[in-house]
């Protein structure tokens, strides 16, 4: 009994967070998970008890509430997107997972190029391979703080490239795309007519500055977003797409085959959600303070090279100087820490991010300073 699965399946990795957290110690400390951990405000668990007494737990239409997405294509307009008009410019999805996905499957024919960052989160280039695509990394260097090089962008487009995937604020680098990056990508995928996939997961969790969208620029994009990072409901799965009308029917396509429909109670929470503006304020200096922590705690390591994190709740740290990172990882682990490194047996950030090693610091305090110790431990005995 051979060939009884799909051949692109052969070439889907796990992902090595799984591989590393599935052989965790009990009670080891945890910098592995890209999980938030500011609680979710109470106002919302309210919004769920009315969702409940109102018995209202109904399919809902494919795309999504009409309610919600006319609000969400108001909040884009509000953010400066310029070709939102309604909710016929967006779709609601299963999580942001399910945003990139779709929008695969929706651009995708077999063989067509999909450039994605790298180092860059673990699901774009098994994404496009199970899309039937072929991943083409875009290195994004420590030296230029991991921003996009728009001139080497343009090198990769082929007349077989369909897609540039962007991811701002980044995971893994917690690095935020400067506007006049985003206005080059931009220009140069809008005349070369590739689509721009944009991961914005990471919006509400910016220390530095506002956050801007490519769809400020063009309206040659497809944005992905979601509530996976705001307050604590990464299990809602919620998440959606803005594109243009044309590209939205599209989509709908896919997801109806797929998901179907999304949660419509998490619809009704992240409408709440997105506007609650104090409590996503409180949430930024929740984490803000561990960021410094680490900063503090990570910046006390000899030899360790990482750029400072502008958003999300990721320190991306370059290890070389004490050995390569996965091996490294596996010695974190056997010391009670669990990390994610960028390469090894399994899907990581990238070959590009070689020697580098994430952690996720959306943890309390004292395990932040009690990992960071062992951290220090471990290394001072292989150097
Ligand atoms: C950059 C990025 N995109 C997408 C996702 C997946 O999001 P969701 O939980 O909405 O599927 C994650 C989750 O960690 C992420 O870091």
């Amino acid at each position: 009994m051979e060939n009884v699965n799909s051949r692109k399946l052969k070439e889907i990795r796990r992902s090595l967070m799984s591989i590393l957290s599935e052989k965790a110690l009990p009670g080891a400390i945890n910098f592995a998970i890209g999980e938030p951990t500011y609680p979710t405000p109470n106002t919302l668990k309210k919004v769920i008890e009315t969702f409940i007494k109102e018995d209202s737990a109904d399919y809902g239409p494919v795309a999504g509430l009409l309610s919600f997405r006319d609000f969400l294509a108001e909040w884009y307009g509000n953010k400066g997107t310029t070709f939102v008009s309604g909710s016929e410019n967006v779709l609601t999805t299963c999580g942001v997972t399910e945003a990139v996905y779709t929008s695969l499957v929706a651009l995708l024919d077999n063989g067509c190029e999909v450039i994605y960052p790298d180092p860059g989160f673990v699901l774009y280039e098994q994404a496009i391979k199970m899309c039937g695509g072929v991943p083409v990394p875009l290195r994004l260097d420590h030296a230029s703080d991991f921003n996009i090089d728009p001139q080497l962008l343009k090198r990769l487009i082929t007349r077989k490239t369909r897609a540039v995937i962007i991811n701002s604020p980044s995971n893994p680098t917690g690095r935020v795309i400067p506007q006049r990056i985003l206005k080059e990508v931009a220009e140069i995928c809008g005349k070369k007519g590739v689509t721009i996939i944009s991961d914005e997961i990471y919006e509400h969790i910016i220390y530095e500055k506002g956050h801007h969208s490519v769809s400020e620029f063009t309206d040659n994009v497809i944005v992905c977003s979601g509530i996976s990072k705001l307050f604590r409901m990464a299990g809602w799965r919620l998440g959606w797409c803005v594109a243009k009308e044309e590209v939205i029917k599209n989509l709908v396509k896919c997801h109806q085959y797929t998901v179907f429909r999304a949660p419509t109670i998490s619809q009704r929470i992240a409408q709440e959600a997105l506007i609650m503006k104090k409590e996503i304020k409180e949430m930024v200096s929740f984490y803000r303070q561990k960021r410094d922590l680490m900063l503090h705690l990570m910046g006390s390591i000899e030899g360790i090279r990482f750029v400072k994190p502008e958003a999300t709740f990721f320190l991306y740290a370059d290890f070389s100087k004490y050995g390569d990172d996965w091996s490294l990882s596996l010695k974190f682990l056997k010391n009670g820490v669990v990390t994610v490194p960028s390469t090894g047996p399994g899907a990581g950030f990238g070959s590009n991010g070689e020697g580098f090693i994430r952690l996720s610091y959306a943890l309390d305090e004292e395990s932040i300073r009690t990992g960071i110790a062992k951290i220090k431990h471990v290394l001072t005995q292989v150097s």
